[in-house]
């Protein structure tokens, strides 16, 4: 053997050893976590499906309730208990919620009308397929001591109630939106017309802002998942340049690609602003907001809104996909039946559950398994009445060992 082979061979030895002392040590790592798993006991289960659900440990007598349930196979039971816990509805939704209610999608904002709207909607098991139509709204229950009433211009309300440490899985009381402000009932459209929305979504721009953040929130897309260049453009508003940088090919390859299809949704939300001065809601039947018209003449024949009208091109072409409902017109009047398109899609179904199993499970659904608990989850939520807190049992019940 010359000096040179000798050479070479030293190092591969030793990468040889390197890698089999990794491998081993890997392997000793594997076993080790596979028999903490294979260990976890009941009790363990029980307790971990309180804390995914409730952040915080459970007593000793709800701990043995659950550790009961765990045992006889009723996990789901089990985590029906931790949600009585008021940590669920106080801290648990409470973050779930809150980045959908602003345009930083921040979990640390007050708490808003929006944000308490879901906590009493997943706590009453409202199906949760009315979120974007419903004339409803929650509020504190009257005559909680240094809790001012609810105000359409004011989120006062929802902060006393927050820093007052108020237990909202006991206070929180549902009331008709339309009883609450000055919308009439056909104006309502679940947490889309609450004033939080309002003042993220309808302040200032065009209008389209609250259709994108309530895809990003509620169908899990951007525009950018939804763009297609195939649809026809006749919807898309007059501010559009149809070559802008005097290149129409840079339309027909990109502005379309989101207008086509964004321009004809949110012309549900022809009626609505919000007023920067007397910090509320607007709506004005019949009267299509100015903001519609802004630089009409950047493409004078684009479309013009002369009402609440609203199309759902994405039924055609790629974005069939999203599973649109079949038993509906795909168009409208207003922004209730427009959320109601929404929410009755799949994509919609789809999106509740994912965020769920992100939040009990504190990791996105990855392999195989996930995804099939996952699709076995939006069709017992679709097919049960679209009951949420039955979505965070199943996810608490299938991540009880993680
Ligand atoms: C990825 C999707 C997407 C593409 C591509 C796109 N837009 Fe938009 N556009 C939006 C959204 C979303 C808004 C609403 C923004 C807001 O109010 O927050 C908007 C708003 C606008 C507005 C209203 C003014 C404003 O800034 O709010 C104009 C004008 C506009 N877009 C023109 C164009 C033109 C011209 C193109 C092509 C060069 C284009 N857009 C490409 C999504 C898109």
């Amino acid at each position: 053997m010359t000096a040179g082979m000798h050479d070479l061979r030293k190092p591969l030895e030793s990468t040889g050893k390197t890698l089999s002392t990794v491998v081993s040590a890997i392997a000793l790592l594997c076993t080790l976590v596979l028999s903490v798993q294979a260990f976890a006991s009941p009790r363990d289960e029980a307790r971990r499906i309180h804390d995914r659900l409730a952040g915080v440990p459970p007593s000793a007598a709800t701990l043995d309730q659950m550790e009961g349930l765990v045992r006889n196979g009723d996990a789901i039971g089990a985590a029906y208990i931790a949600m009585e816990n008021r940590a669920f509805y106080d801290v648990t939704l409470k973050n779930w919620a809150a980045p959908w209610t602003n345009r930083e999608e921040d979990v640390f904002v007050p708490l808003n009308d929006y944000i308490a709207t879901v906590i009493g909607m997943v706590r009453d098991d409202v199906p949760f397929n009315q979120l974007l139509s419903a004339d409803i709204i929650y509020v504190g229950r009257d005559g909680l001591q240094g809790v001012p009433a609810f105000s359409m211009t004011s989120n006062a309300h929802y902060e006393a109630l927050e820093n007052r440490n108020i237990n909202l899985m006991e206070n929180l009381v549902q009331r008709p939106q339309s009883a609450m402000t000055d919308l009439p009932p056909e104006a309502t459209a679940g947490v889309m017309t609450t004033r939080a929305a309002a003042e993220a979504f309808f302040i200032a721009g065009t209008n389209r802002a609250m259709l994108r953040f309530t895809l990003m929130a509620h169908m899990c897309r951007d525009l950018e998942q939804v763009a297609d260049t195939s649809l026809s453009p006749d919807w898309i508003r007059q501010d559009v340049s149809r070559s802008p940088g005097g290149d129409s090919r840079l339309f027909l390859n990109n502005c379309v690609s989101c207008h086509t299809g964004m321009d004809p949704l949110a012309g549900a939300y022809a009626y609505y602003d919000w007023d920067e001065s007397a910090r509320r809601i607007v709506y004005s039947p019949g009267q299509v907001r100015s903001k519609y018209f802004n630089n009409a003449d950047t493409f004078p024949q684009g479309f013009v809104t002369t009402d609440a009208s609203w199309a759902n091109y994405w039924r055609e072409g790629q974005n069939a996909l999203l599973g649109w409902d079949p038993g509906r017109p795909g168009q409208g009047y207003g922004a209730k039946s427009m959320g109601e398109e929404l929410a009755n899609s799949e994509a919609f179904a789809q999106c509740q559950v994912e965020k769920v199993f992100q939040t009990v499970c504190l990791r996105p659904p990855s392999d195989a398994a996930d995804r099939q608990q996952v699709s076995s989850m939006v069709t017992s939520f679709r097919g049960g009445n679209y009951r949420m807190r039955q979505v965070f049992a199943e996810a608490a019940a299938y991540c009880r060992a993680d």
